[in-house]
């Protein structure tokens, strides 16, 4: 788990940091586009490890609550589950959801077949994305499917520490708050986008 954890948190931050460059312009974030479209090899590389880390996520996330699952069958609930986070609680939860929102944003930005009203772009991505947020129900789901990304990243980054081995009682809460950080800045970072769209800032 936190091995493609790690993997998908680290995608996250780096399409996040891209994103932002909409609002540098069209010709930024388009010739970024065409940069990383033009490096098809890296590109692919990239998108095996993704494909690859998604189906080995949702395997282990599978498994992981079947077992806790299991583990909870008939008995009361025990301290730990008691002492457990939201977070923690409706990781699959939100893991489904992000995983819809998945399959809705591939559909909406790569293979553009939903919700563009068949309008075409070519190359122009900042003009997509425009158009992609001027729908207010669509802007709105991309909103709250970031904020379940900010609750998922948020406990999924403190049990990659706890992982490691580094949550012991001194550090945890510090650790725990760096991931809350890492969650909130991910989910503003990308929701800054639809934001900027439907208050008129980003057209
Ligand atoms: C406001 C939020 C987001 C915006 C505006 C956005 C924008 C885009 C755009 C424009 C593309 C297509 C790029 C191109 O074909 O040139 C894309 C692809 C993609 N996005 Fe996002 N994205 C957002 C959030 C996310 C999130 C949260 C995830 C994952 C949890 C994600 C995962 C992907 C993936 C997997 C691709 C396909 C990359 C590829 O071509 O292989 N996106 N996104």
């Amino acid at each position: 788990m936190a091995l493609t954890g790690l993997v998908l948190a680290g995608f996250v931050l780096g399409h996040m940091s891209g994103n932002l460059l909409m609002f540098k312009g069209p010709a930024a974030i388009n010739e970024y586009a065409k940069w990383l479209h033009d490096h098809a090899g890296l590109l692919w590389v990239a998108r095996l490890t993704l494909i690859l880390s998604v189906v080995a996520h949702i395997w282990v996330g599978i498994q992981l609550t079947l077992e806790n699952r299991a583990a909870r069958a008939g008995g009361p609930a025990d301290e730990a589950t008691r002492r457990a986070s939201t977070a923690s609680r409706t990781m699959p939860y939100s893991g489904v959801v992000i995983l819809a929102f998945i399959v809705f944003h591939l559909l909406h930005f790569t293979f553009r077949t939903v919700a563009l009203g068949g309008m075409t772009f070519g190359d122009d991505v900042h003009a997509m994305v425009v158009a992609g947020f001027s729908s207010k129900p669509v802007a709105v789901f991309y909103i709250v499917s970031m904020l379940l990304l900010c609750l998922h990243l948020s406990h999924g980054v403190s049990s990659v520490f706890q992982t490691l081995g580094l949550r012991n009682e001194r550090w945890r809460s510090r650790l725990d708050g760096l991931a809350l950080a890492y969650g909130w800045i991910i989910a503003l970072g990308f929701i800054s986008l639809p934001l900027a769209v439907l208050t008129g800032c980003l057209k």
